[in-house]
């Protein structure tokens, strides 16, 4: 089931979205070599509460945390840990969900730790550009092929890969609600978009092959070849002419400067 959002929605899923884009920037300031996981998902949780909303993904279906963390080759889902200490060299993508005035937000967004490969900066540059590509195509009439079109066909064209086994998904009373969105499809394939859908639309691209096993811990997706993958997630309102982005990497880029890519 499909709901279209009304305004009063739409503006709520504004709000929510904002905190959850000051959430990923909080998070952002403290990101260096050195800090566990642990820490920044107690960044998170804390400034969460404290502004009045909820983190969704914590106990949802068991998961145990506020953020999803995933370093390096681990796609989506990590779980914060104090034992998994960031070092120079490495990237993490932060993805969480925030709940306020009944309305979740997703976003997710992948950080440089200190120095990282220019080939991997590369990846990271790709996938980001593949999500506002996505976003393009998220305007009354089109259809999902053509946003999972335009997404697979700049990262392929690039030489990446595409992960099959996650989607992104429609959002708003419920974290997840329908439709799928695929990064991947074919032009004028798929369900139409009409105005006021709210989709959260998260490119996952893989720098090698695009396979991803689970870790021991039933959550941790990573790929087969151990290859790193970048993650930028937001969640849009599909309109007449032009998508809306709801949620924000503008807290993230005033905290990141010139480390913004
Ligand atoms: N943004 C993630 C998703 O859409 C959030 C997952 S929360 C978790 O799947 F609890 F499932 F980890
Ligand atoms: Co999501």
């Amino acid at each position: 089931m499909i709901y279209l959002k009304t305004e009063e929605e739409i503006e709520l899923l504004r709000h929510s979205n904002d905190l959850l884009g000051r959430t990923l920037a909080e998070v952002a300031k403290v990101i260096r070599p050195g800090v566990t996981t642990a820490d920044l998902d107690k960044v998170a949780y804390e400034f969460i509460c404290d502004n009045g909303g909820k983190p969704s993904c914590l106990g949802y279906e068991g998961f145990p945390a506020t953020l999803c963390t995933s370093v390096n080759e681990q796609v989506v889902h990590g779980i914060p840990s104090n034992k998994v200490v960031l070092k120079d060299g490495d990237i993490v993508s932060i993805d969480t969900v925030v709940e306020l005035g009944g309305m979740h937000a997703d976003s997710a967004y992948t950080f440089p730790v200190g120095e990282v490969a220019e080939e991997t900066l590369q990846l990271m540059r790709t996938t980001k550009q593949a999500l506002y590509l996505g976003i393009e195509q998220a305007i009354t009439g089109r259809r999902l092929g053509d946003i999972g079109f335009a997404i697979q066909n700049h990262c392929e064209k690039n030489g990446y890969s595409v992960v099959r086994e996650f989607v992104g998904h429609g959002i708003g009373r419920d974290m997840h609600e329908d439709p799928e969105v695929c990064n991947y499809g074919r032009r004028g394939n798929g369900l139409v978009l009409k105005s006021g859908m709210v989709l959260a639309i998260e490119p996952m691209i893989c720098l090698g092959r695009r396979q991803v096993i689970l870790e021991e811990d039933g959550w941790t997706a990573r790929t087969i070849d151990r290859k790193p993958a970048a993650h930028y997630e937001h969640s849009v309102c599909v309109r007449n002419g032009k998508a809306e982005i709801l949620s924000t990497f503008d807290y993230i880029q005033q905290v990141l400067g010139d480390r913004f890519i």
